[in-house]
């Protein structure tokens, strides 16, 4: 085979999701929020949340390329109890193909009672969410929050990445606790994880 066509395959099979993902941001800056995909390391860190005993399905939320859905899947979630909703059609393309059978979604997060349709559960044991807050409004991500929380069981975490110091949600807007999670050097940037819960249940 031609010299050149393998060194091409190669960088494509080892950076094919940094590159998708660069693309993603440069057609859509603000929805993607970041130029290259969340590590390993955060993403294991976010899935630990999750109880695989609960028998609950997993909601994901901007799952991106996948690197995340990967580490959830790798916690324990069967790929038919884990509900990943994109923005992206050209990222819910790639995640379909790469996680058969996980239950991807396109659609907007923000708007979870038409996006999850009917057809999905109703209750979730835990939230993952990559979704970039920042770029949103901050009544925009509490009522986010709130429609989240209500899929979940009372104390049970909706776990949301960020790369600013501050939680992206603040306290005292609404029925929930914040807590600082972790805070991840290995991230680039490096990142920071809050988890929110239902305060009274
Ligand atoms: C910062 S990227 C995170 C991607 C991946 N989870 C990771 O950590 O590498 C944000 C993701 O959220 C998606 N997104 C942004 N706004 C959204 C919305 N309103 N509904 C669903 N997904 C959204 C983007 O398309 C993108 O895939």
């Amino acid at each position: 085979m031609n010299k050149g066509l393998d060194v091409r395959k190669a960088i494509t099979d080892r950076f094919g999701d940094e590159l998708r993902f660069f693309r993603g941001w440069i057609d859509q800056p603000k929805a993607v929020g970041s130029i290259i995909p969340t590590s390993s390391v955060t993403a294991r860190r976010m899935a630990s949340v999750i109880d695989t005993g609960s028998g609950l399905p997993v909601l994901e939320v901007g799952p991106g390329t996948g690197v995340i859905t990967r580490a959830i899947l790798a916690h324990g979630v069967k790929p038919e109890n884990l509900y990943a909703v994109e923005y992206s059609p050209d990222f819910v393309k790639h995640l379909r193909e790469c996680y058969p059978g996980v239950n991807v979604i396109e659609g907007d997060a923000f708007n979870l009672d038409e996006t999850l349709g009917a057809g999905a559960p109703q209750l979730f044991d835990s939230v993952v969410s990559g979704v970039p807050l920042l770029n949103f409004p901050v009544a925009a991500r509490v009522s986010y929050l709130e429609s989240l929380l209500r899929r979940i069981p009372g104390g049970r975490p909706v776990v949301q990445l960020t790369y600013g110091p501050k939680s992206p949600i603040p306290p005292g807007q609404g029925d929930y606790t914040v807590e600082h999670f972790d805070f991840i050097i290995r991230n680039i940037p490096p990142t920071r994880l809050w988890v929110y819960r239902r305060a009274s249940h």
